[in-house]
């Protein structure tokens, strides 16, 4: 896709779960360089969180090849399921200490306040209770506890569908920058196309097959492709 270096790389894969006839995923292939926002959108059960599964590493295919990063972070719809802490203090250093990175208490606040001003919100937020967060809050303080360990690749799974329309913009103009000023490979997953027009890329997937892949302007064009698929116009 660009000059850039490849932080993902996925050949020809074909995924089945356990147990099951019929694979979930058929002859997959991408490559997402380092900076860059690849947004796969797909329908209900179309293989979108499958395919982000096997891109953090956590299902193996049973054929083609994956080329994975080191260091991945995962963010869903509703971080509180995955999250620790009390405070956003907590969840962040949390993330940071779970690396195995080790610094004295001044250093690791002054490291958890930085990456929170990477987000765009304040010191004051802190010593803040989780849970009295708005959901567009939350989702920030997940961005910045994924972002604080420095991930090579991002996978965040349908991150602003539970999130209201002024939410959602804010959400996704923070993760637009991020993913440039961090040179960060994201790697988007939506039901949604209008969530993934900001994408540099974006590919459609259809039971378990990439239908169309190239510029969101052109993809989401395709009208063909989009009833293929089931997803509605913009
Ligand atoms: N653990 C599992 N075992 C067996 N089948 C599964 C498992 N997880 C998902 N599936 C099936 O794999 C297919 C793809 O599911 P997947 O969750 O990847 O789709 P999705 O595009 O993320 O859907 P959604 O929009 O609902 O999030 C579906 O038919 C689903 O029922
Ligand atoms: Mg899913």
């Amino acid at each position: 896709m660009t000059g850039r270096p490849v932080v993902l790389a996925l050949k020809e894969i074909w995924f089945t779960y356990p147990g099951r006839s019929l694979p979930v995923l058929q002859d997959i292939s991408l490559t997402l360089p380092e900076g860059t926002w690849l947004s796969v959108v797909g329908g209900n059960g179309s293989g979108k969180s499958t395919l982000g599964k096997l891109c953090a590493g956590l299902l193996v295919p049973q054929r083609g090849a994956v080329r994975l990063p080191l260091r991945t972070e995962w963010l869903s719809s509703n971080p509180l399921d995955t999250m620790v802490g009390a405070t956003v203090e907590e969840e962040v250093a949390f993330n940071l200490l779970h690396t195995g990175c080790r610094m004295a208490e001044r250093a690791l606040q002054a490291r958890v306040t930085e990456s929170l001003r990477e987000v765009g919100l304040s010191g004051d937020f802190l010593k803040k209770d989780l849970l009295k967060l708005s959901g567009g809050e939350r989702q920030l303080v997940a961005l910045a506890s994924a972002l604080v360990t420095r991930p090579q690749l991002l996978i965040l799974d349908e991150p602003v569908s539970m999130l209201d329309e002024g939410s959602r913009a804010t959400v996704l103009s923070v993760i637009t920058r991020l993913v440039k000023e961090l040179k960060v490979g994201l790697l988007h997953l939506t039901h949604d196309i209008a969530e993934a027009a900001g994408a540099d890329m974006a590919v459609v997937v259809h039971k378990g097959r990439l239908l169309a892949c190239g510029p969101p302007g052109t993809v989401f064009a395709a009208s063909h492709v989009l009833q293929a698929a089931g997803l509605e116009p913009l």
